[in-house]
């Protein structure tokens, strides 16, 4: 099943990402989101594979479409195979209305269950490749744990990198990690590709740390468990009603609780699919050309152990040459 959904679902990604991509830099952000969500949701359809949206857009009554609890798939009877699906159809809605780099668009599956059904409240994220998984703690200082990246990865603290979100809220996280010596990489969004950015070599970067959004932490859960790498979480509430429902969805609003990655995506037939809508790090976004456009995805399966780059070309018109070229 883990091989037939890796490549369904990147089918779904890609459809998104060329969806959204026609809303770089025009300031859109709903028109880009829905572009996403639509095509998403339209493609899925395509699939042979029965899905049950665990986390999406939002609830029932405030999502169109790719609700929590959304059906999506073939009628009952023609799907191979049920699982569970937590959908970003846009992650980095900003980048792409403003034209900059490193918006995806996500998605990752699982056999039912897999997947936490994470509430759409803040959670505290702390991620890191395979190399250093298994040696830091996130409660523990944020500068104890770049000592121990730097020692993981065998190099001093001024040589390692950590990426955070560039908000107020993390003004004493800047402070202390500047304190070690780390270098940091500040971003405006799009903290899972920064999370699964952490886990590949060659992109420079070595750990996320801040507060972000807690879907996107199941996401980077799945994928960081597909590359090996390790992402330790706790929630973080706003207010009443965000604990309220994470009573609701977690059965407890504990935030001194600690996640870690298999709590968040816990699945065996595990799969992580996401496409680039604008060039960043990871992946390249969507580039158009006369008939046709071209994707660059990230698929990974986590029992099969494959992590695939992906590079498709799209023929919207097959009599309109030249659509193929290395
Ligand atoms: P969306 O584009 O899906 O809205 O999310 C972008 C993002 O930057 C995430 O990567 C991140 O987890 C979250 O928003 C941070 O939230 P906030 O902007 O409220 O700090």
């Amino acid at each position: 099943m883990e091989k037939l959904l890796a490549l369904e679902m990147v089918r779904v990604t890609e459809a998104a990402a060329i969806a959204s991509a026609r809303y770089m830099g025009k300031g859109a952000r709903p028109e880009a989101d829905l572009a996403a969500t639509e095509a998403m949701r339209a493609t899925m359809d395509e699939t042979d594979l029965a899905g049950t949206i665990v986390i999406g857009e939002g609830e029932r009554d405030e999502a169109p479409m790719l609700y929590i609890g959304e059906q999506v798939g073939p009628p009952q009877g023609r799907a191979v195979a049920s699982v569970d699906i937590a959908v970003d159809p846009l992650e980095g809605t900003n980048l792409v209305a403003t034209g900059q780099g490193g918006a995806l668009t996500v998605l990752a599956a699982s056999e039912q269950g897999g997947l936490t059904n994470a509430p759409d409240t803040y959670l505290e994220k702390l991620a890191v490749g395979p190399i250093a998984a298994g040696c830091v703690d996130i409660t523990v200082s944020p500068a104890e744990n770049c000592h121990r990246i730097a020692e993981a990865l065998r190099r001093k603290v001024t040589d390692i990198t950590v990426i955070i979100l560039d908000r107020p809220r993390h003004e004493a996280l800047i402070a202390e990690v500047r304190g070690t010596g780390a270098r940091i990489k500040l971003i405006s969004d799009g903290d899972v590709s920064a999370a699964i950015s952490c886990a590949v070599q060659g992109t420079g970067m070595h750990a996320l740390m801040g507060i972000g959004g807690a879907p996107e932490g199941v996401l980077s859960a799945a994928a960081l468990r597909c590359l090996g790498g390790e992402i330790q979480a706790r929630f973080r509430f706003r207010n009443d009603d965000e604990r309220a429902r994470a009573e609701k969805m977690l059965g407890h609003a504990d935030e001194s609780r600690v996640f870690h990655t298999e709590d968040l995506a816990g699945g065996e037939q595990l799969v992580f699919a996401a496409t680039g809508v604008t060039s960043g790090e990871l992946l390249q976004g969507v580039r158009f050309f006369g008939g046709g456009a071209r994707t660059h995805s990230l698929v990974m399966a986590y029992q099969s152990k494959q992590v695939r780059f992906v590079d498709t070309v799209h023929m919207f018109d097959r009599d309109r040459p030249p659509a193929v070229r290395l």
